[in-house]
């Protein structure tokens, strides 16, 4: 079976590798563009993202169109085999057109209209903003959408954020009234507005959340969150509108990034390609733990490759630091190598940086890029860049290769919004995404593929689901999860999950609602603990998992009753010792584990997940012991697999491979049984598929 999809662009079917390129910075400086052609190439570098924030020097007056300069960059890409993702201006508008139409401007929380200046601070809902960006656009693709160079649209950039106007006040409401068919009284109960007298009486009354009014009803806090998702995706539909008819075959992206503002997985769905901008900070953070790190890297890689279940672009990352970060810390030597590798592992066909060249002025003056100020190539992070180019372009046969996995964690945008904006249980913090990554680490440690996806999604691909703090869950969502479970398939749920249903009203009847007789336990209270309180999970003898200690549990506990599920390990201490905090239902052909506090460490995970995905009968990459910071993630085109093994751990490494006959991916070199590999080193390898 043929794994492979098509590479982004027939023109060059090869691993994308650039940077975001403005030119437009550097018109009065010639030579530099030049030379930016001589280096690019030097790079091997491909492609390049331009025109991201050019609406000036495109449009510099309303009406008045100045095209000749991006039609000069563009030529000369064609000429020197370089290629261009051509971008909407739309991240970034010209002070003419703020003057003259205030609407565009962007209306904060607080109802304060911003004055014109930054970016992205425009109003997703003005019809002005959106005349004005269909028109460039058109503009833009009229003249370019055929031309040799140009390979692909980048919509816009890093959409994000919100507006309060009037004008999305309406929209807001409009909505609403689709949404509850219009009957104001659906809408106050799906709300629970009665409490502390918050009924509404007519729809005029309704506004956005702000700090001086309404933050309290949480059913509006999360219709506000859904309707500013849905009206910034039919911002960026109205921008791809705009364009599409002038070459329906050039592909669409828009780049996102690691914000929770948008339902990133259904603005995928009106994209034909997903890419984002990843910005770890190797070195900085405050454990200075890389490998924990470089999981969060990879779950994202793997939660943006979700969308499609195919190859994603990395449209974005630094070369070296970036400048906003609280510590700008250079990038050791080897992790510019096994960062980018690393998005290849995960299913990126491409590498690309912001930015290409440092700008002289302004706030981004001292972000990373391929070109400092000195402008030539004799530094270290040229080096870098060029060092990847070469290797990327070494990579053609991983071009559209996939990355199969049979388990999947449930990620979903308003379950994040919710939990996080629900009073109660440990509002010092509840610490989801970092729950999700607990679960998420303990297998990309011992290289088991995981696609993160939503709860609506098809589960029956997937051997094993895990749904961490799966807070917010719908009756129909619970009942395919049950349906899962009884066809066979293996399900893990933690505290605090099946606790309300999609507009945050509590589930009545005994958490975790619809979960409860997937799970097999009824869970009567949950707390938060101080950090000071530690509690403990000790195993059953004789479990059926065969796991065997006690581990450290803190800052979430929930007590819990069986109601078919077995107990395979009970609270340590307190009021809650020997009461189950670990079981086991048997449902149906499947079987569902539900973890009721919040283990501390990684070492328990690891030895949970190793023994339900062997259970599962769950391949990892390789079926080897890999230490702890390293991994090993696969593509594959059916026939052949690409292996990346990376060491995240700080420290040298041994890796015993596991006997299937090895070659090494660049020099095809047979590869011994044993990889040695040095701190941030990276092996890439190739073995046949079964
Ligand atoms: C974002 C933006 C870029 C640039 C970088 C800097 O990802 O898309 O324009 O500002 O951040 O890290
Ligand atoms: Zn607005």
């Amino acid at each position: 079976m043929s794994l492979k999809s098509p590479a982004f662009s027939s023109k060059v079917p090869v691993m994308l590798h650039g940077a975001d390129y403005n030119p437009e910075q550097w018109l009065r400086y010639p030579e530099v563009l030049r030379e930016d052609i001589r280096l690019m190439k030097l790079a091997g570098c491909n492609v390049m993202s331009v025109g991201i924030f050019s609406w000036v020097s495109l449009e510099p007056e309303e009406g008045v169109f100045t095209f000749e300069w991006l039609d000069n960059v563009l030529n000369s890409f064609a000429e020197n085999g370089i290629y261009a993702f051509l971008a909407t201006p739309s991240g970034a508008r010209p002070a003419w057109m703020s003057e003259k139409y205030p609407e565009v401007l962007r209306v904060e929380r607080n109802r304060v209209r911003n004055l014109h200046g930054f970016r992205h601070n425009h109003c997703y809902t003005s019809p002005v903003y959106r005349e004005k960006t269909a028109l460039i656009n058109a503009k833009l693709a009229e003249r370019y959408a055929n031309h040799p160079a140009v390979i692909g649209w980048h919509i816009s950039n890093e959409f994000g954020g919100e507006c309060h106007c009037d004008l999305c006040q309406n929209a807001f409401r409009e909505w609403l009234k689709v949404k509850y068919k219009g009957s104001l009284d659906e809408l106050n109960h799906a709300w629970w507005a009665t409490f502390w007298s918050h009924t509404y009486t007519s729809w005029e009354q309704i506004d956005s959340p702000a700090p001086h009014g309404e933050t309290q009803v949480h059913g509006l806090n999360l219709d506000w969150r859904r309707f500013v998702s849905e009206r910034t995706i039919d911002f960026c539909r109205h921008e791809i509108v705009s364009v599409r008819d002038y070459n329906p075959d050039l592909p669409v992206t828009t780049n996102m990034h690691m914000i929770d503002g948008i339902d990133y997985r259904e603005l995928a769905k009106i994209l034909d390609v997903v890419s984002w901008d990843a910005y770890p900070d190797w070195g900085y953070t405050e454990d200075g733990d890389d490998a924990r790190l470089a999981a969060w890297t990879a779950m994202h890689h793997d939660l943006f490759r979700s969308f499609k279940h195919k190859p994603f672009l990395l449209m974005e990352s630094t070369p070296s630091l970036t400048n906003w970060q609280s510590v700008s810390k250079l990038k050791r030597p080897g992790m510019h190598k096994l960062s980018s590798l690393q998005a290849i592992a995960h299913g990126s066909d491409s590498v690309q940086y912001f930015q290409w060249r440092k700008s002289r002025g302004s706030s981004e003056k001292f972000h990373g890029a391929v070109l400092d100020h000195s402008g030539h190539g004799e530094t270290r992070v040229f080096k870098d860049v060029a060092e990847v180019g070469r290797i990327l372009a070494g990579l053609t046969e991983v071009v559209g290769t996939s990355t199969p996995a049979e388990t999947a964690i449930l990620y979903d945008w308003d379950n994040r919004w919710a939990v996080k904006d629900a009073q109660g249980i440990r509002n010092s913090g509840l610490k989801y995404e970092e729950t999700v990554l607990q679960h998420y680490r303990a297998l990309w440690e011992q290289g088991i593929a995981v696609d993160m996806i939503g709860s609506g999604d098809d589960l029956s691909r997937y051997k094993l689901v895990i749904a961490p703090m799966l807070y917010l869950i719908s009756e129909e969502n619970g009942q395919r999860i049950e349906q899962y479970v009884e066809q066979g398939g293996t399900f893990l749920a933690t505290y605090w999950s099946g606790v309300v249903g999609e507009t945050d009203l509590c589930h009545l009847g005994g958490f975790p609602g619809p979960l409860r007789k997937t799970l097999g336990i009824w869970a009567e209270e949950t707390e938060g603990l101080h950090s000071r309180d530690l509690n403990g999970l000790v195993l059953e003898s004789g479990n059926v998992l065969n796991l065997s200690g006690d581990y450290d549990a803190h800052e979430i506990a929930e007590l819990i009753h069986l109601e078919g599920a077995e107990a395979l390990g009970h609270y340590r201490s307190d009021f809650y010792a020997g009461r189950p905090a670990l079981t086991l239902n048997k449902l149906g052909a499947g079987e569902a584990y539900h973890l009721a506090t919040r283990v501390k460490d990684l070492a328990f995970y690891v030895e949970l997940y190793a023994a339900i995905t062997s259970k599962a009968g769950i391949t990892r990459t390789l079926e080897s012991n890999l230490p702890v910071g390293v991994t090993a993630q696969l593509r594959t085109d059916g026939e052949h697999e690409y292996i990346f093994v990376q060491n995240f751990s700080g420290d040298v490494q041994t890796v015993k491979l596991d006997g299937r006959g090895y070659t090494d991916l660049e020099s095809g070199a047979e590869v011994p049984a044993e990889l040695e590999l040095p701190v941030n080193g990276l092996a890439m390898l190739k073995r046949k598929a079964k």
